[in-house]
């Protein structure tokens, strides 16, 4: 990946809109820090831009709407020169990088998309409005990139959830694309928020993947038995067992939840759920998820 590779960055919406037509590119939102989770969801998208005759865009914008007023916004971390080069060689045509001027002229508190009752759930009750703000900036990104697909990671998977219903409520004529999380040797999900980490925390990070282990090998214990599978409350409980027990980790919430809906399922669910969780470690607020089968 020589610097010749490096994708063209372009920062005003008219000369996006110039330069890709309506229905063409395969578009990877993200904020930047950009690691290999994002190369991953940007490879897919180049697998289906060849497809389709398409191009691949990254959009790479820090979107103030989504941080709250006690989050993370200013020090989020911010390097455009080490992304391209981590971009270059994996077939981007053109990195998105609009200013917040560019993206919010009249200021930021103008039209919203509303999230609706599942954005106020879990990583929604822990940041209010967070969901409000992700979707208005990707509301606005496929307008103004109207791509034939959007590749998002399963790693936010509440956010991918509510994504996909917006394109549905709103007729967005774009595919949303889930791509499975990209994880670190132990287990830890790959987040730009990693790097807030210190050793000891990077470490006990490993109580997030741990968990979902957890979570999966007590459902299967039972299921191994002939009982099917342990009902939901057992596993969730061995599951909050891991994260409780690491004096780093502070847990927000642990949750099984029914895929197409995004709300807990009872002792009687079966099928594929899925664990969600938040937990703080140090400074840094970490989020992960897994799919679990409940026969
Ligand atoms: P960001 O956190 O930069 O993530 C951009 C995309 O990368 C998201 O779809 C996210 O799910 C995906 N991603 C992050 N870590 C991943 C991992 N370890 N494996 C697979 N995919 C991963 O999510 C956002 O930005 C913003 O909310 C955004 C959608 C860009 C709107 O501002």
């Amino acid at each position: 990946s020589a610097a010749s590779d490096r994708p063209e960055v372009i920062e005003s919406i008219a000369a996006l809109r110039e330069r890709f037509p309506a229905g063409t590119v395969a578009l990877v939102p993200t904020m930047g820090a950009l690691h290999a989770g994002h190369v991953a969801l940007v490879d897919h998208a180049a697998a289906l831009a060849r497809e389709t005759g398409g191009e691949v865009v990254v959009s790479i914008f820090v979107n103030p709407l989504q941080f709250g007023p006690n989050e993370d916004l200013a020090r989020y971390p911010r390097d455009l020169d080490a992304d391209l080069d981590t971009l270059a060689g994996h077939g981007v045509a053109a990195v998105f990088h609009p200013s917040v001027e560019e993206m919010y002229p009249q200021g930021p508190s103008q039209t919203r998309v509303t999230a609706g009752e599942v954005g106020g759930l879990w990583e929604g009750a822990s940041r209010p409005g967070h969901f409000d703000g992700m979707l208005t900036v990707v509301a606005k990104l496929l307008g103004i990139v109207r791509p034939a697909a959007a590749v998002f990671g399963q790693k936010d998977a509440q956010q991918l959830f509510l994504v996909q219903r917006m394109v549905r409520d709103l007729d967005i004529p774009s595919r949303i694309v889930g791509v499975d999380t990209v994880r670190a040797d132990d287990g830890l999900a790959l987040s730009s928020r990693n790097r807030y980490l210190g050793d000891d925390e990077r470490i006990a990070a490993r109580v997030l993947s741990a968990a979902l282990a957890a979570a999966r090998a007590t459902a299967a214990g039972a299921t191994a038995a002939g009982d099917g599978a342990a009902p939901a409350s057992a596993v969730r409980a061995a599951a909050e067992a891991v994260i409780t027990d690491e004096p780093l980790a502070a847990l927000d919430y642990l949750g099984i939840v029914d895929p197409a809906t995004f709300h807990p399922v009872d002792d009687e669910f079966r099928g594929e759920a899925r664990v969600i969780i938040a937990a703080k470690v140090g400074p840094a607020r970490l989020i992960d998820n897994g799919t679990l089968d409940l026969r």
